[in-house]
Parts: C-alpha cells; structure tokens; sequence
C-alpha cells in the first residue's frame, strides 16, 4: 500500500524541516491559476542549457564498487509512495540549479530559505531514504559518493522497481553537490499543475528537454498521490463540458467526495493501476480521467497527442514508452551538472560541508 501524507491544513507558514528527514507534508498550494492563460514563469536566475557534461555509467566501479548496489538495497526497502515520492525527488532536484541535491540542504541559520521549502517541494517525500543509503556509503568509502549521484540512481530503481523491470537502464554518474539551494528559485523553475502546453514547453526546453521527453517524463504521473489541492481548481464548477482540458463528469464527481471542502488529504494520481509505472497514465489522459490541467494538455497539440495515442498502442505502445522514458531520465539527468570547481561531495547530503578552519 502507498504510504499516505497525513491529511494536512492549509500553509500559513510552513515550519522548516529541523533534519533532512521528510516533515510531516504541509499542504502544496500554488498561486491560483489565472481564469485565463497563466503569465509564463519568470526568468529562472539559474537555469542555463545543460552543458555537455562528463558523466559516465559505472563511475563508481572502482571508487566504490557497492554504491549502486547501496543505494537500490534502500529503494527496495521503501513503499511504493516513496518509491513514487523518490523519482518525483529527482525531478525537483534536476530542474532547480541542475542536478545537484541542491533540494536536499535544510534550512540554515542566517541563509536565505532553500528549496525544500519552495512550494512544490513541501510535499516531496523519500528523503530518508537518500540519506540512509549516503550514510551506508559513507561508511564504505567516506566523501567519494555525491548526494547528487544517489538521488539520481535513487529515481531510476525505484523506475525499475515500479515497473516492474520493465524500465531498466543505467544512470551515468560523476555528479558533484551544489552549493547554493533557494526557495526563491523553485516556482519559477518547477511547472504547475495548471500549466498549459505552451508553458510546459517552455519550462522543459530551458532545461534542454523536447517535447518528447516531457510527454514521456509525464508519465510518471501512472504512480504516487496528489493533494486535492493540486486540482481543486478543475472540480468546480462541476466538469459538464467534454472539451479537451476538462475532466470527465463522473472522475470529477468522484474525486469531488474524495476531496471535502476544508480539508486536503492525497488521492492516487493512476485511479486504475496506482502503485504501477506503466502506460495506462495515457489511457487516462484520453479518457480525460486525469489529475492535473498539465496532464490533459498533452491533448491539446498534433504531436503531443501522437505520441499520447502511440504509447497506448496495443504491444509496441508500452515499448516504446519504456525507452522514450528512460532517455528522458538520462537526459533529465545531464541537466546543469556540477563539478569539482562549483561543487563537492557532502558529507552529509542536509548540509553543505563546513569549510575547514584550522
Ligand atoms: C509536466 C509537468 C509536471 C507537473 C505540472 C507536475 C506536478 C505535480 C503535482 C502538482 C504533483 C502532486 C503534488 C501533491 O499535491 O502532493 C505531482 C506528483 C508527482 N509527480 Fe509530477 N509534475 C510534472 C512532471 C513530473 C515529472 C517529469 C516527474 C518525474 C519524472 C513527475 C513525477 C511525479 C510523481 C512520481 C508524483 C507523485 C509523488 C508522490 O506520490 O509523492 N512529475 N506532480
């Protein structure tokens, strides 16, 4: 069974997390959507086209041969939710600042807020997962394995896992921990459940991601659970059109007495297989019986839409998805990677390391 975020009130002030271990998960409430077309994001400070960078599959193959091995001992161990949780995780880290675990340092005393307190980052889960396989690896060989690199082979296991080995590739690895982590930098660089496809385009082609990686990567959305606030927005007024973005009558209906006014508690993103990384999330998107407006615009232009039917294709669909997903990871992956000369290796992935003082 997935684990469920207990039901949550609404943010005033969100209390920052004392320890990298996940808080109890305070409710995401976007800025509300505009009646009409959503403003585009600001400019992000951070995001740059990914450089060519020079990771590489079996990094750790003679600095430390057990880490990937470490690392997927830990996922096994998780419940489908923070498996789920885990390759959501990923994707927040990558798109702000690069991959970087920059999502992973918790508040500091006298620095400026960090990710992990940006709004779409207050419902992110499996961060206890990632710091038990650094400290593991750590014990085996210290200061040689980046948080950065963890969260990344973290996100595809727990890919492998949920499909059941249907996703399986190898994650190259080499990449260093930032420095810098900003709340500020999470709304502009992270898209809304409200986005439209011109939106989403945009944020994923400044990550130097097509439009066939979103729509792949979108398919992540077949695992794991949303807040009712995530969505609210699309249940009222009751969906009563068939246009393309609305939900269909009797999945809003549903989710309307799932989600009581006053309270927040999650509902699975995948009503049909909920706990499976498979193509059925696209059957839904056509069916319209999905989460988010982000979701149901892939509808909305000819090639999204293409590739949102072939991935349902009877036998091939399924394949072809597997390999547009798991390149879109690999490429996600590459996204503003670090370096020895802007990065390091944590010691401990909540903290950046103390500069030594003699
Ligand atoms: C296309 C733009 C995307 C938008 C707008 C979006 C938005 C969201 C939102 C609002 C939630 C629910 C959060 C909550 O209310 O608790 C969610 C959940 C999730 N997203 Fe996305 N997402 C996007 C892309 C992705 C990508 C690229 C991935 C990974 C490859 C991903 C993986 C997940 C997973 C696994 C969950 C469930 C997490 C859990 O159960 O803890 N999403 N997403």
């Amino acid at each position: 069974m997935p684990a469920t975020p207990p039901p949550v009130s609404p943010p005033t002030s969100p209390t920052p997390p004392p320890t990298l271990s996940p808080s109890p998960s305070p409710t995401p409430v976007y800025p509300s959507p505009t009646p009409t077309t959503p403003a585009p994001p600001p400019a992000s400070t951070s995001t740059q086209p990914p450089p060519a960078t020079g990771l590489k599959v079996g990094y750790y193959n003679d600095k430390c041969p057990d880490a990937e091995k470490i690392v997927l001992d830990a996922v096994r161990n998780a419940t489908a939710g923070v498996k789920a949780g885990l390759i959501r995780l990923f994707f927040h880290d990558c798109f702000v600042q690069g991959c970087d675990a920059s999502v992973l340092l918790n508040k500091v005393a006298g620095k400026p807020e960090p990710e992990m307190l940006g709004i779409p980052n207050l419902s992110l889960r499996g961060f206890e997962v990632i710091e038990a396989a650094k400290k593991k690896i750590e014990e085996k060989c210290p200061g040689v394995v980046s948080c950065a690199d963890i969260v990344a082979f973290a996100g595809r296991d727990a890919s492998k896992l949920l499909s059941g080995y249907k996703i399986n590739f190898s994650m190259p690895a080499g990449r260093y921990d930032g420095l810098v982590s900003l709340k500020d930098e999470t709304l502009p660089n992270l898209p809304p459940p409200f986005a439209n496809l011109t939106i989403l385009t945009q944020m994923f082609a400044k990550k130097g991601l097509s439009q066939t990686d979103m729509v792949a990567l979108s398919g992540a959305h077949s695992i794991g659970r949303s807040h009712c606030s995530s969505f609210r927005d699309r249940l009222q007024p009751p969906a009563k059109d068939n246009s393309t973005t609305s939900m269909d009558a009797t999945y809003a209906g549903k989710l309307t007495q799932d989600c009581p006014a006053g309270s927040d508690p999650t509902v699975p993103q995948d009503y049909k297989t909920p706990d499976v990384l498979d193509s059925q999330y696209y059957r839904n998107v056509m069916d319209r019986k999905v989460l988010f407006t982000s979701d149901a615009t892939l509808m909305t232009s000819p090639k999204t839409k293409e590739l949102v039917e072939k991935y349902t294709w009877w036998l091939i669909g399924d394949f072809l998805w597997y390999r547009h997903f798991e390149d879109a990871m690999v490429k996600m992956g590459n996204i503003e990677v670090k370096n020895s000369t802007n990065g390091q290796i944590r010691k401990k992935c909540g903290f950046v390391n103390e500069p030594y003082t003699g």
